[in-house]
């Protein structure tokens, strides 16, 4: 989604803010620009291409200046047009970068233009630039203050005036806003993996924030006006996150990281323990009787397949609802539930929107598992698990994937283990098994020639079924939305039981039907399903564990996975569907880490 980089320095800062543009690329973006204060006057470059496109521009133009905005924009107000990119002007004096969505923009259009403003663009970002104009009266930092109490809706902002020329003013609402601390030089981004070339210094601003960064100093006042102080903090893990190495995408380069952030992700010490969730986590799994869980995509199929867990291992009765649905519908709330929101950037709006929802029916025991320690949602829950995953680059989720399930598994079995359900010993066999799941990914991920030969046939698909049972279901829901968002295959994902209650009217021998076949208390279960899928033609691509004795056959493809993996197995069942949707996506020439259309961090509606 839409990304900010804002810079005050006493040098050229132009390549600083296209370096930071070319970081947050993998957000997902259709549209790129910058603007510079050169000689007192705003000066700006965009691209409807990419970001090298950009660069190409501002070069040849020579554009250079040593305060200035940048932004990436993914369109939801108006086309992916030059006139439509950021940054925006108010006549020629005032440049604003945007994130998020200003809901009374077309009230505050009307106004303004009843003031005598013209609109250029389709934005309801150029509300923004034209409203800090008209409030304009020497002071950028106190007009945004003003200007901002007008605006409803999510937003983060940077803002420059001609006539002040050392100064970047931003302001959050909904959407993520950083300072980045330097030497002389200050910064602002939306991400701070943006500023990591720049400074591994950095202040978290707080909803409702206004903030000013000069080359001597930041200011920061809160919702209330108040000036307040935002703990600078040092974050160094962004280096590595995006250099490509030996791979051909992220993704790849993601799919076989798993090993090492699981390794990561899983618990130091010999015993599942409260404390791995906060300080007074032992206090707020005493006081519960179920769980509610609350996410969106890939983040919302793992709660699917921790519901499993938390009702078998520790019989704790877990709902697992998406983000976007839960927020919008009266829902009965139980207070002595402990919601958990899960979401690798801890930034995606609509789990972000049904947190606050869950907090305000009265859920006082919130628990998130994130992949960013400094995100909005952890900020925002009393309790948190972070996964260690490393910074996510593909638009497609996979390490985050793992890395959540092994924290909700570790939730499980903390609960189980407090509600006596789990003795030392089994404690132990937990244990053990999770520290084995490194070894036994990279077996998995050796697989990978066999299914490069099956991406060739999938390639020329159009469609595809997903099957798995149970524990499994999940997986099979999380292989299609892998398949379809890189690849653009249509792809469906069904528990094989229902797939004769409707499903199996769309099997016929143009239909491959991945089958997700772990030896499992269902595979007879299982078997019988593929069986009607082959009566009907149907070709099964099969991924069985050794001992499941299903074997190639007519119409029968099998990739051999390892021996079962017990309650772990859906780790390793889901890292073949990943490489099988990658190699596909290859296969068919799409941009595997930017897929159309989508954004990897959504923060808007
Ligand atoms: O950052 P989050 O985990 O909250 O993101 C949720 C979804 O937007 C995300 O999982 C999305 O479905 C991925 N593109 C799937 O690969």
């Amino acid at each position: 989604m839409c990304g900010i980089v804002g810079a005050v320095a006493q040098r050229n800062i132009v390549p600083v803010l296209v370096e930071g543009l070319r970081r947050l690329e993998y957000r997902g973006y259709d549209s790129c620009g910058v603007a510079v204060l050169s000689h007192g006057e705003p000066r700006r470059a965009r691209s409807v291409a990419r970001v090298s496109d950009l660069d190409a521009q501002v070069k040849e133009s020579s554009l250079a200046g040593m305060t200035g905005i940048a932004h990436t924009r993914w369109a939801t107000h108006g086309a992916p047009v030059t006139d439509n990119a950021h940054p925006i002007f108010s006549r020629d004096t005032v440049a604003l970068v945007h994130n998020g969505i200003i809901e009374n923009y077309e009230s505050l259009r009307t106004m303004l233009r009843d003031k005598g403003y013209e609109f250029v663009s389709q934005t309801d970002t150029e509300v923004i630039a034209h409203l800090i104009h008209s409030m304009y009266r020497g002071d950028l930092f106190q007009t945004v203050r003003e200007a901002v109490k007008l605006l409803h809706g999510a937003y983060a902002i940077a803002v420059i005036h001609k006539d002040q020329p050392h100064t970047v003013v931003g302001a959050r609402q909904g959407s993520p806003l950083v300072v980045g601390v330097g030497e002389g030089e200050n910064f602002l981004a939306s991400d701070a993996l943006a500023l990591a070339g720049s400074t591994d210094r950095f202040a978290f601003l707080e909803e409702g924030d206004v903030v000013e960064i000069a080359l001597d100093g930041v200011k920061i006042v809160d919702r209330q006006g108040l000036p307040a102080e935002r703990e600078v903090r040092v974050v160094a893990a962004y280096g590595g996150a995006v250099e490509l190495g030996p791979y051909r995408h992220f993704m790849q380069k993601e799919i076989f990281e798993q090993p090492r952030a699981i390794t990561d992700t899983i618990p130091q010490g010999d015993e599942f323990t409260a404390n791995l969730f906060g300080e007074n986590a032992k206090d707020v799994f005493a006081d519960i009787d179920s769980l509610l869980i609350l996410a969106c995509g890939t983040s919302y199929y793992s709660g699917l397949t921790a519901k499993y867990w938390l009702e078998s291992i520790a019989k704790i009765p877990t709902q697992v609802e998406i983000a976007s649905e839960y927020r919008y519908r009266e829902s009965v709330p139980n207070p002595k539930a402990l919601v958990v929101v899960i979401s690798q950037s801890g930034e995606t709006a609509d789990t972000l929107a049904a947190l606050k929802h869950a907090q305000s029916l009265g859920h006082a025991h919130t628990l998130a598992v994130c992949n960013v320690a400094t995100s909005a949602m952890v900020r925002q829950t009393e309790l948190a698990f972070l996964t260690h995953a490393g910074t996510e680059i593909g638009v497609a989720s996979t390490k985050a994937f793992t890395t959540q399930l092994v924290g909700l598994f570790v939730l499980a079995v903390t609960l189980a283990k407090l509600r006596g359900r789990v003795d030392a010993k089994q404690e132990a066999a937990y244990l053990g098994q999770l520290r084995h799941l490194p070894a036994a990914l990279n077996s998995v991920l050796a697989l990978e020639p066999q299914i490069i030969a099956w991406s060739e046939e999938f390639a020329r698909k159009e469609n595809a079924l997903f099957l798995g049972r149970g524990l499994h279901y999940p997986i099979a829901l999380e292989g299609a939305l892998k398949l379809k968002e890189i690849s653009y295959i249509h792809a469906e994902a069904y528990p094989a039981g229902e797939l004769k209650h409707g499903p199996l009217a769309l099997v016929t021998e143009a239909m491959p039907v991945v089958t997700v076949a772990p030896n499992d208390t269902l595979l007879e279960k299982l078997k019988s399903n593929m069986q009607e899928v082959r009566a009907r033609g149907g070709e099964l691509y099969v991924f069985a564990d050794a001992d499941t004795r299903i074997v190639s056959e007519d119409g029968i493809h099998v990739i051999r996975m390892p021996e079962h993996y017990g309650a772990l197995s859906p780790i390793l069942h889901v890292v073949p569907l990943q490489l099988l949707a990658y190699h596909t996506a290859c296969a068919r020439g799409t941009d595997v880490d930017k897929p159309r259309n989508l954004a990897k961090s959504v923060t808007v509606e």
